[in-house]
């Protein structure tokens, strides 16, 4: 299927979610405001692959990402890590809840698919 459509009901706030898209796993995460304040604040001059929380999210309590470590392509695990997002076990990257690489050896931040929201309660990636 080249799209996929997510009802944003069925994912509490707090969680990630994990769904398959194109063969590849895709995180969806409906941030708290801690986790999105946070995110907002962290100084883009510090990162690896520098993008401001604001460049990686339409809407700050959704994050879509894919579930694909830019190191050498495990599968993340969510809130796990020393950052509050995402820890690749295969060789220790930690990401943020923005799914910005802040440590370990991933070159580049998670990547963020094409979507939109077609209505308030829906999610399409693709
Ligand atoms: Fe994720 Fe190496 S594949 S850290």
């Amino acid at each position: 299927l080249a799209k996929i459509e997510i009802k944003l009901a069925d994912i509490p706030e707090g969680k990630s979610v994990t769904f398959k898209w194109r063969g590849k796993p895709l995180f969806i995460r409906h941030r708290t405001a801690d986790e999105i304040s946070i995110e907002q604040g962290v100084a883009v001059a510090s990162l690896r692959d520098p993008q401001h929380d604001n460049e990686r999210v339409q809407k700050p309590e959704w994050l879509v990402v894919l579930g694909v470590c830019t190191h050498l392509g495990c599968v993340p695990i969510a809130n796990s890590g020393d950052f509050g997002g995402y820890y690749c076990p295969c060789h220790g990257s930690h990401y943020d809840a923005s799914g910005r690489i802040r440590k370990g050896p991933a070159p580049a931040n998670l990547e963020v698919p094409t979507y939109e929201f077609p209505d308030e309660g829906t999610l399409v990636v693709g």
